[in-house]
């Protein structure tokens, strides 16, 4: 499987922006904070984190101005996590190889950990120590921001997932839904690192976004696959749980080798956006190359 080039380096330097945030927080109650802490800091690939910089990175923003970026991403992430495994939703007991939020704690506190990590993704955008070139842009990051994370995007792809349950929905719906409930908030980090950036042009955006677009929808498409093919202890979560929970999934739809197909299909339109790009975007394919062929 393809190594992606610094990953440590970027899982290091967010962990560290992510603890040190927490511990600078006042919060009245100590078992709130711990819940936060535990669904924030304990494992995760840091996806979204690294995208952002990466990108940042191809576009010459200042590594200190993609730091709050990707903090807010990682933040709103942690949150859906800490919901999606809740039992009114998908009711998984395992999480990065540990118990969900919720055993480790207890329901209400995993539901208000959450709500407090997506403010705090806010409070991010709205207080990180950002260039003045990037500081004027505020209130287009949180743009980005909440329409990846809102009704329009993430919360959106829940919901239609939550609805297709048990139920047969066409190919269209199917994409529409892994589009959001996924592919939003991937899209957002690549869209708000292109803003910390005063090289791209409007035609480079519209590449970054298709890019984003295909390889946030293969993020979603690839999860499906290794729910099936991967074990537990690869995943650090249940493996199977899709199908003992009756989802609607691409390998569902289209069986285990169409969905492969379906993601070999996005990976090649993803390679073909950036193609355009006058910069170097290695890293980017790499990135969707990990995509296609991660095992967890
Ligand atoms: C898992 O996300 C759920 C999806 C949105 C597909 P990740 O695969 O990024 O999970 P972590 O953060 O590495 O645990
Ligand atoms: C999760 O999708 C998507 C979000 C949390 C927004 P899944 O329900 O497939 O994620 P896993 O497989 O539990 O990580
Ligand atoms: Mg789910
Ligand atoms: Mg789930
Ligand atoms: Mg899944």
């Amino acid at each position: 499987m393809t190594k992606l080039a610094n990953l440590d380096d970027v899982q290091t330097r967010i962990d560290s922006y992510l603890s040190e945030k927490l511990a600078s927080l006042v919060v009245n109650d100590d078992r709130l904070l711990a819940a936060m802490r535990y669904g924030l800091l304990i494992g995760g690939k840091r996806m979204r984190p690294y995208l952002a910089y990466i990108t940042g990175n191809a576009l010459n923003a200042k590594q200190s101005d993609i730091d709050g970026v990707a903090a807010a991403l990682e933040c709103i992430h942690a949150y859906s996590l800490l919901h999606d495994d809740l039992p009114a939703m998908d009711d998984d007991d395992l999480r990065r190889g540990q118990p969900t939020c919720h055993k480790a704690f207890d329901e209400a506190t995993a539901i208000l950990a959450g709500d407090s990590l997506q403010t705090l993704a806010f409070d991010i955008i709205a207080n990180h120590n950002f260039s003045d070139a990037v500081d004027s842009k505020r209130i287009v990051l949180l743009r980005y921001l909440v329409n990846a994370a809102g009704y329009q995007g993430m919360c959106g792809g829940q919901a239609l997932d939550l609805a297709a349950t048990d139920k047969a929905i066409s190919l269209a719906e199917l994409e529409a839904l892994h589009s959001l409930k996924t592919g939003a908030l991937l899209e957002a980090a690549v869209m708000m690192a292109a803003e910390c950036s005063d090289k791209a042009t409007s035609h480079d955006k519209e590449q970054l976004a298709q890019y984003a677009k295909l390889i946030g929808l293969a993020y979603q498409v690839r999860d499906d696959i290794i729910d099936i093919i991967s074990t537990e202890e690869e995943l650090g979560k249940p493996a199977g749980s899709d199908l003992a929970a009756n989802k609607s999934t691409y390998p569902a739809l289209l069986g285990l080798p169409g969905a492969q197909e379906k993601a070999e299909n996005l990976y090649q339109q993803a390679l073909q956006a950036l193609a355009t790009l006058p910069y170097n975007t290695q890293s980017l394919s790499d990135f969707a190359t990990f995509i296609v062929s991660r095992k967890h």
